[in-house]
């Protein structure tokens, strides 16, 4: 059992201390371990059975949670980002073979070992920026001998305690292998690859134990909403839950289904059909923004009142890729959310934090809480900052002292 000390700590607990939305206690402790958080509360009531303090920090609050990333990536696309700094569209160097593409010819060439090496290291820099739990999305396979390859490196991460939690996601429809985009008839080619990946290697995936949830990139120039429920039916069948990348650049009706599937979250949403709304936030269907991505493309960021109006809730991911976020870092998403999104304080760290948990726990497999609370993982960072906005500026600083995942120090 260990206790830390701390002049400010955010709960993300809403009401439990305090009435504000994150539950803010000033010079408090947590006492935990591996089994989790044991007591928190001020200082001056320590039960005097608990361990005294063996360290004390400016800020103590849940470790962060990155709820959209596409971590287990091999390779560099830098090439590419002068290219796209230089006006080229994603639609054109994806059409030249860049983009998705390139990433795919990176990860076939590479072994098991090696995609998990490079996962590994991405993760423990995330972890040093306070990152306690990672969705992690496969998709730069494309078969199925690549998306398998990209799944058990991350099933690999998954089970070392060492490393933030990670929550696996078969993005399993992300765009054509060139065999694929290659082939006469074109129409008939796709439908063989869409059945292929959404049947017999989706029912794989889930007796293997590979993923808790599927995803489909829904958008123009990618999957249609139709191939996404395609997706989305099997998924169930297999008890496995589902998120959606959806309007990145148009909405193609991907909300629909996502509404109709209760998926856990729609993903992007720079363009979306307001009438689309309400049915999500019924299906309690979270909104997850990528402003990393928005910001790298140019994009003009999503009408997040209209979100709020129809009670959608908000997430902030990071969307960490070679090519649309070029970063690894939930705190700089954090801060763009509230540079350019119009996201208040609170609302960005229960976007990164419980709100991105509750997207990660709808398939009953991930603890995540994204709270300091009695019984929750003990996933806590400790900072050397006086408060929870020195998180959203100045950017790009590292302001971690200590980050414990599941009770274990992780960096
Ligand atoms: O979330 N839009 C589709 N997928 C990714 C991009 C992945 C890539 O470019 O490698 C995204 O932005
Ligand atoms: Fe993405």
């Amino acid at each position: 059992m260990k206790t830390l000390r701390a002049a400010r700590m955010l709960t993300c607990d809403r009401g439990a201390w305090g009435s504000g939305a994150l539950g803010v206690l000033a010079d408090a402790c947590v006492s935990f371990d591996a089994h989790g958080i044991h007591w928190l509360g001020p200082a001056a009531a320590l039960p005097p059975e608990l361990p005294a303090p063996s360290q004390s920090a400016a800020l103590i609050t849940p470790g962060l949670v990155d709820a959209h990333t596409h971590s287990a990536w091999m390779g560099s696309r830098h090439e590419e980002y002068v290219l796209r700094m230089g006006g080229a569209s994603y639609q054109q160097l994806a059409a030249a073979g860049g983009g998705i593409l390139a990433s795919h010819r990176a990860l076939i060439a590479a072994s098991e070992d090696e995609v998990f090496a490079e996962l590994r290291a991405r993760l423990q820099r995330m972890a040093a920026l306070g990152v306690t739990t990672v969705e992690v999305k496969s998709g730069y396979g494309l078969t199925r001998e690549g998306e398998l390859k990209q799944l058990r490196a991350m099933k690999r991460a998954a089970a070392d305690p060492g490393l933030p939690r990670v929550v696996s996601t078969y993005l399993a429809l992300h765009a054509l292998p060139p065999p694929v985009r290659e082939a006469v008839p074109l129409a008939a080619s796709v439908a063989n690859y869409v059945a292929t990946m959404t049947g017999d290697v989706l029912d794989e995936i889930a007796r293997e134990g590979l993923a808790v949830f599927v995803d489909a990139y829904v958008d123009v120039g990618a999957f249609t909403a139709e191939q996404a429920s395609c997706l989305a039916e099997r998924a169930r069948a297999n008890g496995i839950g589902v998120r959606l990348h959806c309007g990145q650049f148009a909405d193609v009706g991907g909300l629909d289904v996502a509404a109709r599937y209760a998926a856990a979250s729609v993903d992007h949403m720079e363009h979306f059909a307001a009438n689309a709304l309400d049915a999500l936030a019924r299906a309690g269907t979270a909104a997850v923004l990528l402003p990393i991505a928005s910001y790298t493309l140019r994009q003009r960021p999503p009408d997040t009142d209209a979100l709020r109006r129809a009670g959608v809730r908000l997430v902030v991911a990071s969307d960490a890729n070679p090519g649309t976020a070029p970063s690894e870092s939930l705190p700089l998403a954090m801060a763009m959310a509230l540079r350019d999104y119009g996201l208040s304080t609170e609302e960005i760290w229960l976007g990164a934090t419980h709100y991105a948990a509750n997207t990660l726990r709808v398939a009953g497999r991930v603890n995540a809480t994204g709270q300091l609370a009695v019984g929750a993982p003990a996933d806590i960072v400790a900072w050397d900052a006086p408060a929870e906005a020195c998180i959203l500026q100045p950017w790009g600083t590292q302001r971690t002292v200590g980050v414990w995942r599941d009770g274990v120090q992780i960096a």
